[in-house]
């Protein structure tokens, strides 16, 4: 297979990405593990996706005197991919949860792995605001090529994915698409088969989430 010249992706690794990731790939993995170690991976993204947001100083009073700190600035807007993006949703709101959300609903046909858009409700966007575009699995590119397409029609200007694992065939996409656009990942998989599902993947992300096979 020709080896895909990879852009703009930053694969994140820690030890407890290695430990989850293998229960999330096991097909024994119940609904309720594959819930709590894909909860592990998308916080240990999500701490590496927004290490560069940006910060104010705020002057308050501890108990025992005045001092400078750090507030986030209000400019994060954070977009799920429906549905499997709910999961990774859920880990985001815990660490920023006044962040406001936006929802994209995308259908694959399984027999043609095309994304069609059933749903969509995204607040105002501003050039200024950073926004996390977040789905599990980067197999085409096509759901999240699709999604950038109408953030950008949006306003939006500073794009970053974050995904939980990717094909090498889905981020040369996007990297043809939008090459300013960052991807954080938490595996980078051999292939996509001859159904577009990523090998060795986990299979079908927001059935085993959800609990729908
Ligand atoms: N979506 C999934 O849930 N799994 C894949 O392998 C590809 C797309």
């Amino acid at each position: 297979m020709k080896q895909l010249r990879l852009k703009n992706i930053t694969l994140v690794q820690h030890p407890l990405i290695d430990h989850s990731l293998t229960v999330l790939r096991d097909t024994h993995c119940s609904t309720a593990d594959f819930r709590q170690h894909s909860g592990i991976v998308s916080q240990i993204l999500i701490l590496e996706a927004t290490k560069n947001l940006h910060v104010v100083n705020k002057t308050i009073q501890t108990p025992l005197a005045k001092m400078i700190g750090k507030r986030l600035k209000n400019d994060v807007v954070v977009v799920p991919v429906l549905r499997s993006g709910l999961a990774m949703l859920m880990e985001l709101q815990d660490f920023l949860p006044s962040t406001r959300v936006g929802f994209i609903g995308l259908h694959r046909d399984e027999k043609t792995a095309q994304a069609h858009q059933y749903y969509e409700k995204l607040p105002k966007i501003f050039a200024s605001h950073k926004v996390f575009l977040i789905d599990p699995m980067l197999a085409t590119g096509g759901s999240l090529i699709a999604s950038m397409n109408m953030l950008r029609e949006k306003g939006a200007k500073n794009i970053t994915i974050v995904c939980i694992v990717s094909a090498p065939e889905g981020i040369s996409e996007i990297n043809k698409a939008y090459p300013d656009v960052h991807i954080y990942t938490a595996a980078i998989d051999k292939h996509l088969n001859t159904q577009k599902f990523i090998v060795p993947g986990l299979g079908d992300f927001g059935d085993r989430y959800f609990g729908t096979i």
